[in-house]
Parts: C-alpha cells; sequence; structure tokens
C-alpha cells in the first residue's frame, strides 16, 4: 500500500480507537496493540513529512510554549446556571416555566448530571476544530486551544454528518476520579505537590502554557451543550441534540435521561444522588433543561442565566471538627473580622483550617466558643462556614465571645457605630495592619497593577520601618530590599522595575489605589469621568460629589473626609512629586481593548442605564454607537421591549448581549489598560 493510503488508513483507525477508548468506553484494542498503531503512524510522517497534517492524531502535542494565553471572545456568551437546593425551589421553576409558556400539563425536560469541572468552548468550523476556550468572565475566554487537542475525548474533526458549518460546542473538562488519584501518586512519586481535589486538578492542567504537560495529565471532556450554530438544521429537542453530538464523537453522559413533569425531575436527582458515589467523576448536583429548544429560545435570558434551565444542587458536605481559636484580623479599612482557626478538617474536597465568623452578632447569634465541636460546610462550595456548634459537646466553662475593646495589631481604640454590624480599629494609617493592607491595596492588579509586591514582601517592609505610605516605595532602592529576608537580587530588581512602570497610570486607577472607603474601581471611574482630573476631585464639596452618577450621601461623606486629611493629601503630593503621571480628560481605552473600535447598536429599555448613559460609557471605552443593525455591527445590547433591531441582529447572526454584559465587557477594557 502507497505511504499515502497507508498514512490514511491509520489516522482513521487510530481517532476510531480514541473514540472507542475515550468516548464510548468500550475499547477493542490493548495499550500495546494501540501503541504499534500510533508508532507506525509517527514512523511514516517522519518519513514523508509533505504527509503531515495538522489533524492527524499524532499531532495532538504539536504546539510550542506559550508566552500566555490570548483572549478569545466568545461567539455567544457562556452563561451560569442558577441554583435550586429544596423540591419546592425545582416546583417554583417548573411553575415558572409553565406561566411563560402558557402551558398545561406535563413538559418534558433533559436531565442530566452537573459535572464539577470547568467550562470550555470548542469551535468547529466546517467539521475541524478551530479553536476552544475556557469560560472566563463569560464573554471573553482564554484561547487554550492547544491544550484542549492534547485531550483524546475532544474530535479533532466530526464525525458523521449534518453537522453546522459552524458549530460551538459547550461542556466541561474534568478528571475521573481514578485518573486524579493516579496523577497524584505519580507528583508523590516526583516530589511534587499533590492537587487537592480533581476539579482544581482539571484546572491546572489545562491552563498549562506547554501543552506538552497537559498532554500528560489524564484530562476528558464531556458536553452538554452547543453555543452557535450555523449553517445547518438542528434537531427539536436538547435530548435529540446530545444524541447528535454523540453521533459527531462527543462524550455526552450516558445517565442524560428525558423526563416529564415535576415528578420526573425530582425522581431522576434522587437516583442520581443514588449513583454519585459510584460515577467515575465528581458532579455537584444534576441540570435541568427544558427540551423543546423552540420553547427554549422563547423564555431566553434573564441577567447572566438561562430561564429555562436549572441546577439541582447537591446538599453541601457537612463534618465536624474543633474550634481551636478565634483570632481577630484587621482590615484595610480597620474592619475587625473574626476568624474561627480548626482542627485541620477535609470537607467539601479540600482541607479547611479556618473560617470567617463575619462580625460579632453573627458569633453571639450561633453562639459560638473555643473548644466547641463545630459543624462545617463550604458554602457555595467555596467559602468554607461554620453551619452551628454542637451544644451537648461543649467543655465545661467555655466563655462567650467578646470583641477586642482595643486593636489586636496596634492597640488603638475599636469604635462600632450603632448601626454598624462591623467594629473597626480607629488607628486609621497608624495601624501597621492597615497600612499592609492600604500598600497591597494600592500595588494591586486593578489598582497601581506593582507586580511582585505581595503580602509577605509587604509585610516585612512595613515591619522593618523601610516602608510607611504608598509614596515610600518610589523611594526604594536596590539596597533596602537587597537586605531583605528570601529576596533574591532578581527579583529585587524586578520589583523596582515593576514600581517605575507603575507611575505611569491612568486616573480612574490613581483613584482607586488610593483606597477611600466605598469607593471601589466603576465608582474611582465614574469620579475620573466627572470632574476629568485629581485636583477637581480633590476639591470638590459634598453637593459636587452628589451630581456624580451612582455617587450617594454616605459616599459623598467618605470623599470628603478622605480630601480633608492632611495626611492623605501629602501622600498624594508626594506621589506625584516622585512621578506618577496619568492623562487628564477622557478616560480613553487604547487600542486592541476589547471593546476599542467596536461597534454598539443600543435597542429597547435597559434596566439601570438611560440610552445616554450607556452611550457615554461606550464612548469612553474606545467604543462607537450606531443607530441601525448591520454586519458591521459587533454587538446589540439588548435592553426590555427591544424590537425590530434584535431582530435583525439575529438574522445577521450578530452577537446580542444584555446591561451586564456591557458593562462587563466595558469592565474588561477598563482592567486591561
Ligand atoms: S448547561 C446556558 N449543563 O455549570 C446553560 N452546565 O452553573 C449553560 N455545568 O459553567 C450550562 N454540568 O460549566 C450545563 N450538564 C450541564 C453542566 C453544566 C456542569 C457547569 C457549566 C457552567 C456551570 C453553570
Amino acid at each position: 500500500m502507497p505511504a499515502h493510503e497507508r498514512v490514511l488508513a491509520l489516522r482513521v483507525e487510530i481517532e476510531e480507537h480514541n473514540h472507542r477508548y475515550y468516548v464510548l468506553d468500550a475499547p477493542l484494542l490493548s495499550d500495546a496493540e494501540y501503541d504499534r498503531l500510533f508508532r507506525e503512524l509517527q514512523a511514516l510522517e517522519a518519513e514523508h513529512p509533505e504527509l503531515l497534517s495538522p489533524d492527524s492524531p499524532t499531532q495532538r502535542v504539536g504546539a510550542a510554549p506559550l508566552p500566555e494565553f490570548a483572549a478569545l471572545v466568545h461567539a455567544t456568551p457562556m452563561l451560569s446556571l442558577n441554583n435550586a437546593f429544596a423540591d419546592e425551589e425545582v416546583a417554583a421553576f417548573d411553575r415558572r416555566v409553565h406561566e411563560w409558556l402558557a402551558a398545561n400539563g406535563d413538559l418534558d425536560y433533559s436531565a442530566e448530571p452537573k459535572f464539577d469541572g470547568l467550562a470550555v468552548s470548542l469551535t468547529y468550523q466546517d467539521g475541524i476544530l478551530l479553536h476552544g476556550a475556557t469560560r472566563g468572565d463569560g464573554t471573553t475566554g482564554e484561547d487554550v486551544t492547544a491544550n484542549l487537542r492534547t485531550l483524546r475525548s475532544i474530535p479533532l474533526h466530526l464525525q458523521g454528518s449534518g453537522w453546522p458549518a459552524l458549530l460551538e460546542v459547550r461542556g466541561e473538562v474534568l478528571l475521573w476520579r481514578s485518573d486524579f488519584e493516579r496523577l497524584n501518586s505519580r507528583q508523590r512519586e516526583k516530589g511534587e505537590k499533590e492537587f487537592v481535589n480533581p476539579r482544581n486538578a482539571a484546572a491546572g492542567s489545562l491552563r498549562q502554557l506547554d501543552p506538552r504537560i497537559t498532554a500528560t495529565r489524564p484530562l476528558r471532556f464531556v458536553a452538554y451543550g452547543i453555543g452557535l450554530a450555523e449553517g445547518a438544521g438542528l434537531p427539536a429537542t436538547h435530548s435529540e441534540l446530545l444524541d447528535r453530538l454523540a453521533d459527531w464523537g462527543f462524550p455526552v453522559a450516558a445517565t442524560r435521561r428525558r423526563v416529564s413533569g415535576l415528578a420526573g425531575l425530582l425522581g431522576y436527582y434522587a437516583e442520581i444522588g443514588r449513583q454519585r458515589a459510584s460515577l467515575p467523576y465528581d458532579i455537584d448536583g444534576v441540570v435541568y433543561k427544558l427540551d423543546d429548544l423552540a420553547a427554549q429560545e422563547r423564555l431566553g435570558f434573564v441577567s447572566r442565566a438561562p430561564r429555562f434551565a436549572i441546577a439541582h444542587k447537591f446538599p453541601a458536605e457537612e463534618v465536624l471538627t474543633e474550634l481551636l481559636d478565634i483570632s481577630v484580623q484587621v482590615g484595610r479599612t480597620g474592619a475587625l473580622t473574626p476568624v474561627a482557626r480548626l482542627a485541620p478538617v477535609f470537607v467539601g474536597g479540600v482541607t479547611v483550617t479556618n473560617a470567617t465568623l463575619h462580625n460579632e452578632d453573627e458569633v453571639r447569634r450561633k453562639d459560638i466558643r473555643i473548644g466547641d465541636t463545630v459543624v462545617v460546610r463550604r458554602a457555595g462550595d467555596v467559602i468554607p462556614e461554620i453551619v452551628r456548634v454542637q451544644r451537648d459537646k461543649r467543655p465545661a466553662g467555655a466563655p462567650e465571645f467578646s470583641m477586642p475593646t482595643s486593636c489586636p495589631v496596634c492597640a488603638s481604640k475599636v469604635v462600632r457605630n450603632a448601626e454598624e454590624a462591623v467594629a473597626r480599629c480607629s488607628g486609621g494609617l497608624y495601624c501597621p495592619a492597615q497600612r499592609k493592607q492600604a500598600l497591597l491595596h494600592f500595588a494591586s492588579r486593578r489598582a497601581m497593577d506593582i507586580e511582585g509586591l505581595g503580602d509577605k514582601l509587604v509585610e516585612q517592609l512595613v515591619d522593618s520601618a523601610i516602608v510607611r505610605t504608598p509614596a515610600d516605595l518610589y523611594r526604594l532602592g536596590l539596597l533596602a530590599l537587597a537586605n531583605l529576608e528570601r529576596m533574591a537580587d532578581k527579583s529585587a530588581s524586578n520589583l523596582l522595575a515593576a514600581i517605575e512602570q507603575s507611575k505611569q497610570t491612568t486616573l480612574p486607577r490613581f483613584i482607586y489605589a488610593l483606597g477611600i472607603r466605598n469607593v471601589g474601581e466603576a465608582t474611582a471611574r465614574d469620579l475620573a469621568r466627572h470632574f476629568g482630573n485629581l485636583d477637581r476631585l480633590l476639591a470638590a464639596d459634598e453637593a459636587d460629589l452628589l451630581q456624580v452618577p451612582d455617587v450617594g450621601p454616605i459616599v459623598a461623606q467618605c470623599i470628603r473626609q478622605f480630601c480633608s486629611e492632611p495626611h492623605n493629601l501629602e501622600v498624594i503630593e508626594q506621589l506625584r512629586a516622585a512621578g506618577v503621571v496619568w492623562p487628564d480628560g477622557e478616560v480613553l481605552a487604547p487600542a486592541g481593548c476589547a471593546s476599542a473600535g467596536k461597534v454598539f447598536v443600543l435597542t429597547g429599555t435597559l434596566p439601570t442605564l438611560t440610552r445616554d448613559a450607556a452611550r457615554q460609557m461606550i464612548e469612553a471605552a474606545g467604543g462607537k454607537v450606531s443607530n441601525s443593525v448591520s454586519k458591521k455591527t459587533d454587538f446589540v445590547v439588548a435592553g426590555g421591549e427591544a424590537g425590530s433591531k434584535l431582530e435583525k441582529a439575529r438574522t445577521l447572526g450578530v452577537t446580542v448581549i444584555d446591561e451586564e454584559q456591557l458593562l462587563a465587557l466595558l469592565n474588561l477594557v477598563q482592567t486591561t489598560q
């Protein structure tokens, strides 16, 4: 057989075995037999380089390491799901769907497990894998194509026929539990750090800049839906769509089921709950989607989640442990937060040693005392919290908790406003804890963006009195830094370079970096836009400040307080004298940002912004606003009662976003400056 024919035959055969192994879970060959085919193909391709092709199974690990991931804008946004925990919430969901559709009788739903991995989007053009991205902020993700190509459960080209010319497949990347165990024992043998759970291991593996590393991690993909599909008819229901995805070569959940009515949904939940422990991968609930795709479209989305689907989550795992101590932390604005120090305990996939107790009232309400046996869970599966205490196990004489009356760091008086739940240290920047937090905030990525100035370093700089205020950072020299513990020459000069670079900034960043209470990024931007330069802001009185969109009396008062403090004005002067500069006037997005030069069309009534406000924000970010939708339109921002413009956008395939997505997009522009 001529080489080119043998190469083609081997490719088909190898992909077929990949599919049998990774998708159908029904391998025909032993690993050794598979390897033999693979090596034969590699040898032939090496001998005949003219036959090499990017979609050959040997080319899954073809790409060189990247310096960083490029951003990829999703053709349709990747949304999230609303959650239900109790049966009643599921019943309410089913009722709402009936009302919206004016439907009677049981509705059909497609039910699937909720995979606990990370969402990705795969784009196929004419059946060939073009690129793949992480979810990111839902609008823009990271281009991880080279890494996704190494997953053998992801077809490099679609099988079967009838696929759309342009197709976005949505699904989850995950690690099977058995593969996770193997990966961790390999890490142990190599003396490398183990991963805490399959989800983290999958996320870490997918976000490797070197695809050769990803290729050594046994990641899998499972498809649960589509984003965009152009150029071919789709089936009428979601369950048929999943069957179609399976025909095209994607793994889909074997446990998916079409169910009918509320009883069907709850029955499925119970059934999967029973199977949960014996499934090969972690799940954290199930997902119900209205099966009828046309009806899905009619229901649409609210905010960032579809109305036609809901995640029914399993209850968070709860475990018992001992409360060893309650320590009190001081935040940037002096707020004191009690933190529970716990005997280490494994819950919800990670080892937990601390849990926030929020504030004094919360500790009192739950009557939490040192020495207690406490029930711990991870709220929303992320932040550890104490659910309740086991009163019967309380050691005799355990005292009630009370907040210290003086700051545990600087001994200043602790004050608590009658109307606030928070107690605060009154030491301000005299308090080293507040000073450290203020410096970390000043240097943070969205503020002055000084890379390398982390908490360990700030700790040392403040404790050794080398740095007291942000202005001191700009006086740092190599000598002072080199004397610090664990500071190599290279990192010291890198840090100095980062500090130097941070001098070129923008007015919104600078205002945000000052750390004025209640002035977040968005308010800083509004202030910069309104006043145009810093001196006008510093001189503004309350009435001036109240003119700024979204600035109310409390925020205005915080700003006034900050600006009337001589110490703050002095630091600002020193920063300017040190060479910190920004362009005054309009807040302009540089070319190359997500929305610079993009064309937007506004239609319908937006929930909070007026047309004018939206227009100003878009223009300030470097975008253009046009009145009519055409092929040149990049985004249609649709609000309530959007009419023909929305329809036209859909016909032309223009991306439609809502107000929240618009704001996300514009924020993104600001933060990538
Ligand atoms: S559908 C428009 N189905 O859950 C709805 N999502 O909370 C899009 N997820 O980021 C999601 N299993 O990563 C869907 N069977 C499933 C899922 C699933 C896991 C994840 C997905 C998404 C998150 C939303």
